[in-house]
């Protein structure tokens, strides 16, 4: 399976903040945005990853995570110039997918729950279709809401409804099979001019091959879209971080657990930024000795 993390977007709704740095490079705690998605990605087994960003940030994205061999893995760049859709990265993406499947994250989406890593490898193992993930949400009318029949096959699905159908909301996580790309590519833009996310959803849904896969009371997923989930999404990590004494979206941690690189390169990673509590923790875990049996 392949991935594409989608970090393009004008991120007005953080502006000033983003007037100069996008938004999936500023800091939730102690690291980049970018690296939650990134995360998420490599923990489902994921080692192949196109970023797309928009033509100005694409040089800071590259200086911060560089081609992924450091980290065992393949990263590359392509560019949205401006914001036409979620779906549009399926045609950005197309040579990319080639004939695999593919899940697409957003970047500004933070998962984060035990199971995570075992639930995505088993979601990943064998897409037919696509695969959702649903979260209950106090505000289901910010976002895409699907409601499930009995057997977890989608039923519904809308695009932020003034009146929701139900109260779980469309994480900004998706896996399809390699029919997506030929299904963006048939989309015409919605009344607001994009190509959406949801009319590909609702072609499975349609076909009956969309799952929504419910992220119950032990995850938490937040969308750091505002200034204020921004900051919740830092305290989060934050009084996790302090608490446990591990760390999430630790990228070389996940890398050496999953088996990407080995504890020498891990250690190496960590030195790079030694001054930093991160790249003491990173070195720790590398003096672990701890190889392969992923987790977090
Ligand atoms: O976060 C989950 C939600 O994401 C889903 O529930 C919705 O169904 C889905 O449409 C999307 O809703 P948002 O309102 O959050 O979409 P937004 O336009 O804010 O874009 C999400 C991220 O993707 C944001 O960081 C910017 C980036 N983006 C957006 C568009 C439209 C791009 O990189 N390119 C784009 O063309």
């Amino acid at each position: 399976m392949k991935g594409i993390i989608l970090a393009g977007g004008s991120g007005t709704r953080l502006a000033p903040v983003t007037l100069a740095v996008s938004k999936q490079l500023v800091p939730v705690y102690d690291k980049p945005l970018i690296y939650y998605p990134l995360s998420v990605l490599m923990l489902a087994g994921v080692s192949d990853v196109l970023v797309i960003t928009t033509p100005m940030d694409r040089p800071q994205y590259e200086r911060l995570l560089g081609d992924g061999s450091a980290l065992g893995i393949r990263l590359t760049y392509a560019e949205q110039s401006s914001p036409n859709g979620l779906a549009e990265a399926f045609l950005i993406g197309a040579d990319h997918v080639g004939d695999d499947s593919v899940a697409l994250i957003l970047g500004d989406n933070i998962f984060h729950g035990l199971g995570m890593s075992d639930l995505l490898r088993r979601s990943a193992e064998s897409v037919k279709g696509c695969v959702l993930f649903g979260y209950p949400v106090s505000d289901p009318e910010r976002y895409g809401v699907g409601e499930a029949d009995d057997d977890g096959f989608l039923v519904s699905i809308e695009e932020k409804p003034e009146q929701p159908r139900s109260n779980r909301a469309i994480t900004g996580l998706y896996l399809y099979d390699n029919d997506v790309t030929s299904i963006a590519g048939r989309l015409t833009p919605s009344a607001r001019g994009e190509l959406e996310i949801t009319d590909v959803n609702r072609v499975y849904l349609e076909r009956g091959q969309a799952r929504l896969v419910d992220l119950g009371r032990g995850f938490a997923w937040m969308d750091a879209g505002t200034h204020a989930s921004l900051l919740e999404a830092s305290q989060y990590v934050r009084t996790l971080e302090q608490r446990q004494g591990v760390r999430i979206a630790c990228l070389e941690e996940i890398a050496l657990r999953m088996g990407y690189i080995d504890s020498d390169q891990c250690y190496r990673l960590g030195q790079r930024v030694a001054n930093s509590e991160y790249g003491r923790y990173v070195m720790a875990v590398a003096q672990s000795g701890f190889d392969g049996g992923a987790s977090r």
